[in-house]
């Protein structure tokens, strides 16, 4: 079959309003647009000013009501806890209703903030469709993070209320959410005004008088008294969500979501570029606490009618490597979308994927990658052991989704391993070099892309629409800056090679380097410290510390170096993967004092290295490397 990707990002470039005016017809609105795109409102321009609508019922009430009551919206498969449950559409409307009237019941009104610290569990994605239905904006934390990162995300959103459970359950133990979201509210200056607890079997947990509410007992009591509460109306503009994400100092950036820019781009792309009709099982195997899980195991499949599967488990050890394989054939899955670092943990684990013999995979038609770079051998051994396309495609929190891809649903593109492809309409991708110039094909540069950015992107940060302009638009004029390098080939096909800020991305969570430099420095000991992100065979990335210690400091550096990996996990969470600390003498820096963290990537990474001509004394990279390999990197 030929692709109808040219023609249809064609006709989006001849006349966006009237693509995004068509594609908003698939949405049920309180009052349709009549403006499509209003530039001069908010940074760049706001989509769909005038309209009102409400996003839970899209996901929800529309298909409950609409004929798709009795199937399945949500399945829930946990091999961690032991655990299966699925809901019709008319069964997570009902729960997603009660808890909604829980919400109201406990002061949440429209335009409040509610933070979920949750694991994977269905709960989780009826406390974001609750918050929708009676217009707070939530703004989930992944329960990855340790307090003080939540302490950040509660001071800057500034939450009316918590929802959290007992514990996440990861392989081999028990991950106590309460002590660290107590410890979070402690640490934190925005004090919530209270906390709705959901007790799991495996964790009972403390809760204090006056601001820990039960989640079982107020649902009963709901039910009981018949409290349901009704979807509000909200400005298509209105938050529907904050999602915290890496910035390239220790304060996260806000990322902003709006309500009807967000329905009408995700419903667009689950059949144009996933495929999937209404009714069928699509499984994101990420985290609700990241924007793959907003879009893909919350949003987008709901919105479409499809089924969405709620994965509480790993692709390995959990309890084998054949763990998705099972997943696909058990609830008929067609399309799966997870991050590479998965299928590598999975290839490394059972490399001629034996586990395949025991399970039937015949109902998946496609498998996509995102997250982070997917590297060409990883592709391919996909694509070998599944026999069907796989797709990568490259997006990021701000854009909430994907900004270049292979249109599943329009007809696919040939696939060229190590591109995601093309641009998806609503983005006009360019390359350009220092000076906002396009460059030649296959040339390296920044790729930005041009204003405006298309419905379902962030309209601004949270609270700071002047971070917003100087983060992503002040660099490069009239352009949004993705901060990723890469190049384009002759076909128009797109190369994602890496970032350029300092931004590193372990097992596909986004981290900031920069963030992790402030929690090294505030050792003690430490004089002056670097981090970067080295090769690692499994997660793509991993963090690699160095410190200088403070004149004087007479201790044992191994035990400074436990020390630093332990604060670390302490300070931002085991989601940071640091587990690597080298004490050395002293850092490579140029003569004007900037550290040479690419030059120390390189000799980490064992590439080919040359020594940068501004550097103050070159004998000091031969020490790094020393010290390196003395560690074993
Ligand atoms: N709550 C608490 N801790 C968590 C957590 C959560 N929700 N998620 C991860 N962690 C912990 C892990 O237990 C691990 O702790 P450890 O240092 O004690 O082993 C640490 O954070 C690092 O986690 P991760 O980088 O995910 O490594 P892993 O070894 O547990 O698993 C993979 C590696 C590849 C199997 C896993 O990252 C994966 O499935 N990734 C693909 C899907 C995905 O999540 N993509 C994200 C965006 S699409
Ligand atoms: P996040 O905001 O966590 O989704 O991370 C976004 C970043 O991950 C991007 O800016 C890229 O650096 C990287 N990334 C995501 N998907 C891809 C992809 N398909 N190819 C290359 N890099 C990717």
């Amino acid at each position: 079959m030929s692709s109808r990707y040219h023609e249809v990002y064609g006709a989006w470039k001849s006349d966006p309003e009237a693509f995004w005016a068509q594609a908003a017809r698939e949405i049920d609105w309180i009052k349709p647009p009549q403006k499509i795109f209003d530039a001069s409102a908010g940074v760049y321009g706001r989509w769909f000013p005038d309209a009102t609508c409400n996003t839970c019922h899209n996901a929800l009430d529309r298909h409950a009501d609409g004929g798709r009551g009795a199937q399945t919206a949500l399945i829930y498969d946990s091999p961690v806890a032991g655990a299966k449950r699925a809901y019709t559409y008319a069964q997570l409307r009902e729960e997603t209703a009660r808890l909604a009237a829980v919400l109201r019941k406990l002061g949440v009104a429209k335009g409040d903030r509610v933070i979920v610290y949750m694991p994977m569990i269905p709960e989780a994605v009826m406390a974001m469709l609750a918050c929708a239905r009676i217009g707070a904006v939530h703004s989930v934390v992944f329960g990855g993070f340790a307090a003080k990162e939540l302490a950040t995300r509660i001071d800057d959103a500034k939450p009316k209320l918590v929802l959290t459970a007992s514990c996440g359950i990861e392989p081999g133990r028990i991950v106590k959410y309460k002590p660290l979201l107590d410890e979070a509210i402690r640490l934190s200056n925005e004090k919530p005004q209270g906390v709705l607890l959901l007790q799991r079997p495996q964790e009972q947990a403390g809760m204090i008088e006056g601001r820990d509410h039960d989640w079982a007992s107020l649902m009963e009591a709901a039910k009981t008294a018949g409290d349901s509460a009704p979807c509000v109306e909200v400005a298509a503009t209105d938050p529907l969500y904050v999602l915290y994400t890496s910035g390239t100092t220790g304060v996260p950036k806000g990322v902003v979501r709006d309500n009807g820019g967000h329905m009408v781009a995700l419903k667009w792309t689950m059949k144009n570029l996933y495929g999937i009709e209404p009714g069928e099982a699509f499984w994101a195997a990420s985290d609700v606490g990241w924007v793959v899980g907003h879009s893909y195991i919350v949003y987008a499949p709901l919105l479409h009618g499809a089924t969405t599967v709620v994965y509480e488990g790993k692709p390995v050890g959990t309890p084998d490597a054949g763990a998705f394989w099972r997943m696909i054939e058990e609830h008929g899955i067609v399309a799966l979308f997870t991050a590479p670092t998965a299928f590598r943990a999975i290839k490394k684990e059972d490399p001629d994927a034996s586990h395949l013999a025991r399970y039937s995979t015949k109902t998946l038609r496609t498998l996509f990658l995102a997250g982070e770079r997917a590297d060409p051998d990883t592709v391919a051994w996909a694509e070998k052991i599944l026999g069907v396309p796989v797709v990568d495609h490259w997006w990021q929190t701000e854009t909430g989704w994907c900004i270049v891809g292979d249109p599943v649903g329009l007809g696919l593109l040939p696939i060229k391993h190590g591109s995601p492809t093309v641009p998806m309409p609503g983005y006009d991708v360019q390359i350009v070099d220092e000076a906002s110039r396009p460059v030649e094909d296959g040339k390296m540069g920044s790729i930005v892309i041009k204003l405006p950015l298309p419905p379902g992107c962030l309209p601004t940060l949270w609270g700071d629409d002047s971070r917003m302009a100087e983060s992503y638009l002040a660099e490069f004029p009239g352009y949004y800056k993705t901060a990723d390098a890469g190049y384009r080939d002759a076909d128009g096909y797109l190369y994602i090679m890496g970032r350029t800020d300092d931004i590193i991305n372990v097992a596909g969570h986004r981290l900031s380097t920069g963030g992790m430099e402030e929690v090294l420095a505030s050792h003690p000991n430490v004089a002056e410290c670097a981090v970067i992100g080295m090769k690692d065979q499994l997660k793509g990335e991993a963090p690699l510390g160095f410190v200088v210690l403070k004149a004087g400091v007479a201790r044992d550096p191994a035990e400074i170096e436990k020390e630093i990996v332990a604060l670390v996990r302490d300070k931002i969470g085991p989601v940071a993967a640091f587990k690597t600390a080298v004490v050395v003498e002293r850092l490579p820096k140029t003569r004007s004092g900037k550290i040479l963290r690419g030059t120390m990537k390189k000799i980490a990474d064992h590439d080919e290295w040359s020594t940068p001509a501004t550097i103050d004394d070159p004998a000091i990279l031969q020490e790094i490397g020393q010290a390196l390999a003395k560690k074993g990197v």
